[in-house]
């Protein structure tokens, strides 16, 4: 099986984490793109979807699936019991590091928002030690140099996405050469640097089930 053909498995298996008439979170990326294929053959089973990229949207949008509004759904009192999103990199506590698409900022509100985080992700992103793959920051424009800065004190290489502008507006930072012992010390400690919107470290909330697409099957992990 190519990556590609595990991508699609583990979304596949998410699809028996989705609820009759239910509101489903939706994250981004290439293992996600597959689960909207997924969800467009159930669409009518569910309520509609709340995306967490531009891009989700469109493909939730072009497969018919109604796209709603964050803030109208809480106000409406609507329950989110799950929320399915990919991972750049996936420990054994079940913390991530995302943002390799840069929508980390929507996708931590709507994870935020959602009871249940189903990451479904092929064997390859699993690591005993988060930190080879270069952890994204989103960062105001005004405080790219003052946050690549501090980045460099606490030992990491960062460089600024070229070319690449968030959802938001923001520029993304990749930080490479961090060795993440303590992730939700340092995802707290990031995030309140002045001018920092996301760390792209999801540790404080992590996925509660992993759905984990290997050639001889799915492993599905539970948070402990
Ligand atoms: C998007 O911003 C990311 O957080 C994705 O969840 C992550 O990059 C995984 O993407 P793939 O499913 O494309 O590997």
């Amino acid at each position: 099986m190519n990556q590609d053909e595990l991508k699609r498995a583990a979304a596949r298996s998410a699809i028996a984490y989705v609820g009759t008439g239910q509101v489903v979170g939706v994250g981004s990326g290439s293992t996600v793109n597959f689960f909207i294929e997924q969800l467009a053959a159930i669409r009518e089973r569910i309520a509609g979807a709340v995306s967490s990229s531009q891009r989700s949207s469109e493909l939730l949008a072009a497969s018919a699936i109604p796209v709603l509004d964050l803030n109208e759904v809480i106000a409406a009192g609507t329950p989110l019991p799950l929320y399915v999103d990919g991972a750049d990199e996936i420990n054994d506590k079940l913390q991530m590091i995302k943002g390799g698409g840069g929508a980390l900022t929507r996708e931590k509100i709507v994870a935020e928002a959602c009871e249940r985080f189903v990451c479904i992700v092929d064997g390859s992103k699993l690591v005993d030690t988060l930190g080879r793959f270069p952890l994204p920051v989103e960062v105001i424009p005004m405080a790219r140099s003052q946050v690549a800065a501090r980045l460099r004190e606490i030992g990491a290489s960062p460089v600024q996405r070229p070319g690449f502008v968030t959802d938001n507006g923001n520029l993304i930072l990749d930080a490479a050469g961090l060795t993440i012992v303590d992730a939700p010390a340092l995802e707290a400690e990031i995030n309140q640097w002045p001018g920092v919107v996301t760390v792209g470290l999801f540790a404080r909330r992590g996925a509660d089930i992993a759905l984990i697409a290997r050639p001889e099957g799915i492993e599905t992990r539970f948070a402990h």
